[in-house]
C-alpha cells in the first residue's frame, strides 16, 4: 500500500523492459561465425513472436546456407543465440525449411554412423552416432506449427542443427580417434581467434 501520491514523471517499480530479439539486426551483415566464437556454446533462446525481421534472418540464412554451401546453418551460426534453424538436405530449391523453437522427440532406437563436418568448423570431419529416426514439432516463417517424421538424411540434419541450439558441437560428439585426428585444425582455429 502506497499512500503516498506518485509525483508526475516518477515510474514506481518500473519493469524490466520486454527482451526483443531482435534489436537492431540488419541481416545483410551477418556472417557465419567459426570456433571457438561464445555464441557457438551458448544455450540459445525461443523466439518469442515470428516477426517479419525473424523472416528476413531467415532469407539471409539460407543465402548463406546456399553459398557455403551447407545442408543446414543453425541461429548461433550467425551470432545470434536463437532456437531457430534452417535446412535443405537435398539442396533443391523447394526444399528450403525452417525450423523455429524446434522440438526433437521419439529417436528410433536403431542408429547409424555417418561422417559430418560443420560450416562453424572449416575441414574437420568426423563419424558421428545418432539414431536414424526422429519426428520434428516447430514453428514455420508464418509461425504455424508442424511437425515431421523422417527416417532418412533429413532426420540427421536436424539433429546437428539442434545441437547447434543446445551449444553442442561435433567436435563434442565424435569419437576419441577423430578427436586426435582433428586436433590441429582445433586449434588453428583456436589461435585464429586468440
Ligand atoms: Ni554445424
Amino acid at each position: 500500500m502506497n499512500s503516498c501520491p506518485t509525483p508526475p514523471g516518477w515510474v514506481v517499480n518500473r519493469p524490466a523492459p520486454a527482451y526483443h530479439l531482435t534489436t537492431m539486426i540488419s541481416p545483410e551483415s551477418l556472417q557465419i561465425v567459426l570456433y571457438p566464437t561464445p555464441v557457438l556454446r551458448e544455450q540459445a533462446q525461443p523466439i518469442e513472436q515470428v516477426t517479419d525481421e525473424v523472416r528476413a534472418i531467415v532469407d539471409r540464412m539460407f543465402e548463406l546456407m546456399h553459398e557455403a554451401p551447407g545442408v543446414g546453418l543453425a541461429a548461433p551460426q550467425v551470432g545470434l543465440p536463437w532456437r531457430l534453424f534452417v535446412a535443405n538436405p537435398t539442396g533443391e530449391p523447394e526444399d528450403d525449411r525452417v525450423f523455429i523453437n524446434p522440438v526433437l522427440r521419439d529417436p528410433t532406437r536403431e542408429m547409424d554412423e555417418m561422417e559430418e563436418g560443420c560450416l562453424s568448423l572449416p575441414h574437420i570431419k568426423g563419424i558421428i552416432r545418432r539414431p536414424i529416426g526422429m519426428t520434428i514439432d516447430a514453428l514455420d516463417r508464418d509461425g504455424q506449427p508442424f511437425t515431421i517424421t523422417s527416417r532418412e538424411f533429413d532426420a540427421r540434419v536436424w539433429q546437428h542443427e539442434f545441437d547447434h541450439l543446445d551449444g553442442i558441437l561435433i567436435l563434442d560428439r565424435m569419437p576419441p580417434i577423430d578427436r586426435m585426428a582433428n586436433k590441429k585444425l582445433v586449434k588453428e582455429l583456436e589461435s585464429a581467434r586468440a
